[in-house]
């Protein structure tokens, strides 16, 4: 019987047509997918097992930490500081970069993670996520710092994403295109059912938190109107909008059926540089969405090119389908 290709068995075969990264990269997304499937279980089960509501802390972000944004976090750790693959790890929920325990051999790869994305939806059964991002951990074999992390997203090992909504997805790119598996819950697999993902380059749909329309630069302010002005407006036709409050919900529809997600510059966020952090959220979808051939811009900058200067830095982002985004960065650069 063929019981589908698991995600294990991509990655093997991937790595061999490539002959890129080792048995070891293999071994890191294995047990980053140990981690999400922990998250999943606990997710599903929710009130049940006690995981809903606050819990009680405050992050470096300074956010109000909800139980699933500690638990989360806990597992990805729990999951990744033993194998040996991974030299030190960052989270948009710890102050400081977490290093490896003693006991335990550093690997090669720097892990970075927002553990539970989407964490205002966990207490009303709104769709959430985890995103991840690999680096290169530096030659030395020492003990890693910050500023190791501090590398352009262009220089990103593989993103990826899960998402835990009616099925429990698994999106990810090694630099080869996206593919996205679905945990077949009988066998405890992620198994292929997305293959190829590509972002199509002209869509009708957008994504923004439409409640901080006064926040917004005029290039925003001057596409958004033309969505909302539809057939009567210079664009000729009409847009429809959706905001799921998670990133990784909205940039999933955008990998399927296109459209543009947009958490932009705006006056409100302005002073800690934008909602988004770059080297959590906004780096590894970035490399999703270009490696399913869409951009992903701060308005005026790819994504991809920025150099970091901290681990917790926030940047504007404006990402999806091409010629979306070419239309929204040229709004942009008239000024
Ligand atoms: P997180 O839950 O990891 O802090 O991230 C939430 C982010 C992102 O996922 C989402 O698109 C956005 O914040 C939602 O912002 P609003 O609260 O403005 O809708
Ligand atoms: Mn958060
Ligand atoms: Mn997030
Ligand atoms: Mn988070």
């Amino acid at each position: 019987m063929n019981v589908g290709t698991t995600v294990t068995q991509f990655i093997i075969e991937e790595q061999r047509r490539h002959r890129s990264a080792s048995g070891d990269f293999t071994a890191l997304i294995n047990d980053i997918v140990i981690a999400v499937k922990s998250i999943a279980h606990s997710v599903r089960r929710g009130g049940l097992a006690g995981v809903l509501g606050g819990a009680g802390s405050e992050n470096v972000q300074g956010e109000i930490q909800k139980k699933l944004d500690v638990l989360s976090n806990d597992v990805f750790l729990r999951c990744n500081e033993w194998g040996g693959h991974v030299a030190a790890m960052a989270s948009e929920e710890m102050d400081d970069v977490y290093n490896i325990p003693a006991e335990y051999p550093r690997g090669k790869y720097l892990l970075l993670f927002d553990p539970l994305d989407g964490s205002t939806n966990t207490d009303v059964n709104g769709i959430i996520g985890t995103i991840f991002s690999v680096l290169r951990a530096p030659e030395s074999g020492g003990r890693p710092v910050a500023t190791d992390f501090l590398q352009a997203g262009a220089e990103q090992v593989a993103a990826g994403m899960a998402i835990y909504g009616p099925q429990t997805i698994l999106v990810l790119t090694t630099g080869h295109g996206v593919n996205a598996f679905t945990l077949d819950d009988s066998i405890g697999e992620f198994l292929l059912t997305h293959p190829d993902m590509r972002v199509p380059e002209e869509s009708v749909e957008y994504a923004i938190n439409a409640s901080n329309e006064r926040f917004w630069a005029p290039p925003v302010q001057r596409y958004i109107g033309e969505c909302r002005a539809g057939r009567e407006g210079p664009r000729g036709k009409d847009f429809n909008m959706r905001w799921m409050g998670a990133m990784v919900g909205d940039v999933y529809r955008v990998l399927c059926r296109g459209g543009v997600f947009l958490y932009p510059w705006d006056t409100k966020t302005a002073a800690k540089g934008g909602k988004l952090r770059l080297m959590y959220e906004a780096n590894p979808v970035a490399m999703l969405i270009e490696q399913a051939g869409g951009l992903a811009s701060t308005g005026t900058q790819r994504i991809l090119d920025l150099q970091p200067d901290g681990l917790h830095q926030r940047v504007p982002v404006i990402m999806g389908s091409r010629h979306e985004v070419e239309r929204i960065v040229a709004y942009h650069l008239e000024g």
